[in-house]
């Protein structure tokens, strides 16, 4: 476990860059063999550029969609003529799944600080479902890219009360707590009135941050103020929030009803009950 922490380590002092390009070289030999044998489905990225983690083995990138797809049917009832917005939408993983589900007078929209990304999905999926659409937002991650603008300053490019849901998978556990703050001040702004919103965290509270600042598996070593770090170096690699201060950006927002359902990312034996690695906040 020590061994993979450090691994963790020596992947986050890669630049993003040099991360793509490993990445891309390692799994040259699959994706040319799932190529031949035309065994990946026609809007699931080779292996080699799902950046966003994982393995990228094609059924499993599609299950984890589906799964996706049915928490969001669970938790925030989203219905097939749901107008959706989907905060860092990666390489389509949700988005696939979702192009089974929302009939023509639904709509999706993603937007992500991967350039990579977004392209794969419009050149592939938005081609055949002119209702789903990718944007591109060159701001600063620095995990993920070197841009400058500043996420925490983003306008979504949408008009107020647009959506009827909004949803953001494993995107929270990767931004500063000013960007997120400002995330959710735009989420309000862009939801209808009675919309819901689904997004996943890392939240500990004074009962298990002593367990996520030190175990050997997944641990989030370094103490800011209301949050901890995994790495002080590159602050997006993983961020866990105290769940008094997710509670007081929600307030800020205008969130008035958020519930929490816990994840087994901080379990020492994992509860076969969880649904889901990291916690999930339905908010509205
Ligand atoms: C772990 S991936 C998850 C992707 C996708 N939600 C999924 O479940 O497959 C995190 C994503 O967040 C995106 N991201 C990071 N910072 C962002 C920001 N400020 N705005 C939008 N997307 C961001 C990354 O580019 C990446 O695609």
């Amino acid at each position: 476990m020590i061994a993979k922490n450090k691994l963790r380590k020596l992947w986050y002092s890669l630049s993003a860059g040099q991360r793509h390009t490993v990445r891309r070289l390692y799994y040259f030999p699959a994706d040319f063999i799932d190529g031949i044998s035309g065994k990946r489905g026609k809007y699931v990225p080779p292996r080699g550029i799902v950046y966003t983690g994982g393995t990228g083995q094609p059924e499993e990138f599609v299950n984890q969609g589906i799964h996706q797809l049915n928490l969001l049917k669970e938790h925030i009832t989203l219905q097939p003529t749901d107008g959706v917005l989907d905060i860092g939408s990666g390489i389509g993983r949700t988005a696939i799944a979702l192009v089974d589900y929302l009939e023509e007078s639904g709509y999706y929209e993603g937007f992500d600080v991967v350039e990579l990304g977004v392209n794969w999905c419009n050149r592939k999926i938005r081609k055949d479902h002119s209702n789903f659409n990718f944007t591109y937002v060159p701001l600063f991650n620095d995990l993920y890219n070197n841009k400058v603008a500043k996420a925490s300053e983003f306008v979504f490019p949408y008009t107020n009360t647009h959506f009827n849901k909004i949803f953001s998978f494993s995107v929270f556990t990767h931004m500063g707590v000013d960007e997120i703050q400002n995330y959710l001040n735009e989420s309000k702004r862009v939801l209808k009135d009675g919309g819901k919103s689904l997004s996943t965290f890392f939240i500990y509270d004074d009962s298990n941050e002593e367990y996520i600042a030190n175990n050997d598996r997944f641990c989030f070593p370094y103490k800011k103020a209301g949050y901890r770090l995994m790495d002080e170096n590159v602050t997006a690699g993983n961020i866990a929030i105290h769940r008094e201060l997710l509670n007081e950006m929600m307030k800020n927002a205008g969130f008035s009803e958020v519930k929490v359902i816990e994840g087994f990312w901080k379990d020492e034996e994992r509860n076969p009950a969880k649904q889901e690695y990291q916690d999930m906040v339905i908010y509205s």
